[in-house]
């Protein structure tokens, strides 16, 4: 199935969507009309249950995604309407609501927004000539869709400043090496690898795929004694599908499971 969209190109085949930024002249760069796109195609991934896994990528070759639309900015913005656009049009804050995993293909530059939304994701795997920084403070701005946030968590306090507050563009080597990104693949490679490690999710069971980044995720939010009783409330909810008694089954039978998805 393939919808139309103006700014990004959605595909999905076999269980696995992927969403590609489309505007290579630019380098990916999110205009208004990105964002907007993007927050509609994630709604509509949250309820789609035929897509098991997301990937994420930048068309063109050179950029996953050069960050905000620079050429918007220099109209001056009245406070108020800003903040509240923000509150509504927040694909990443959709992104957080989607029961599937999310792979970034990192290849190219991943700056601000574009680093911002790679950090949205559960999963980034990078090619050898991405290059990787949360930029704004050389445009007198912070970044402001979820990059003060998320990179700390991922990334620890002091190294997610010196980053922030630098400005520094880094190399998928150094990304590696911080956990910014799981794993760097050759030139022009990111693409392939995600969509295979996106296959071989897509091939696990359903809802124990679902309920596993839910308790990840969700759990990480939580004071550990919640975190422990959220996973033990869905691992024991998993305890009761068909696929439980299916891949028992299989494996005593030494043969694929065939899921149902509940
Ligand atoms: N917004 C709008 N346009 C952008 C852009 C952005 N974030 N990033 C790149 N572009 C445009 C350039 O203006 C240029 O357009 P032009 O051909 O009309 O002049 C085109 O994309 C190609 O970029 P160019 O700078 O010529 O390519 P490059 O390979 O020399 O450098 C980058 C690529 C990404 C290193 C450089 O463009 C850059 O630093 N961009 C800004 C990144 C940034 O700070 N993003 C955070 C925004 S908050």
């Amino acid at each position: 199935m393939t919808e139309a969209y103006e700014t990004i190109r959605y595909e999905h085949a076999d269980g696995v969507a992927t969403v590609t930024l489309n505007r290579p002249d630019v380098h990916n760069a999110m205009n208004e009309t990105m964002r907007r796109e993007l927050v509609r195609c994630f709604e509509h991934l949250i309820t789609d249950d035929t897509v098991r896994v997301v990937v994420v990528t930048g068309a063109g070759g050179r950029a996953f995604s050069a960050g905000a639309d620079i050429r918007e900015f220099v109209a001056p913005q009245v406070p108020t309407v800003f903040r509240e656009h923000r509150r509504r049009i927040d694909f990443r804050a959709v992104m957080d609501g989607c029961p599937q995993p999310i792979i970034a293909a990192i290849g190219g530059y991943a700056f601000g927004g574009g680093l911002e939304l790679a950090l949205a994701c559960d999963v980034r795997i990078a090619a050898s000539d991405a290059r990787l920084g949360l930029t704004e403070i050389d445009l007198a701005i912070i970044p402001g869709g979820g990059g003060t946030q998320r990179l700390p968590r991922i990334v620890g306090r002091g190294k997610a400043l010196e980053m922030i507050l630098t400005g520094a563009r880094i190399d998928a080597a150094e990304a590696l090496r911080l956990g910014l990104v799981e794993r760097v693949v050759p030139a022009g490679e990111a693409l392939k690898a995600a969509q295979e490690l996106a296959r071989t999710l897509a091939a696990k069971a359903p809802v124990a795929l679902r309920y596993a980044k839910e308790a990840v995720v969700k759990g990480l939010e939580l004071p550990l004694a919640d975190g422990l009783r959220l996973e033990n409330d869905l691992a024991t909810l998993l305890r009761t599908t068909e696929d439980r008694v299916e891949g028992a089954k299989a494996f005593l039978e030494k043969r694929p499971p065939r899921w149902a998805g509940r």
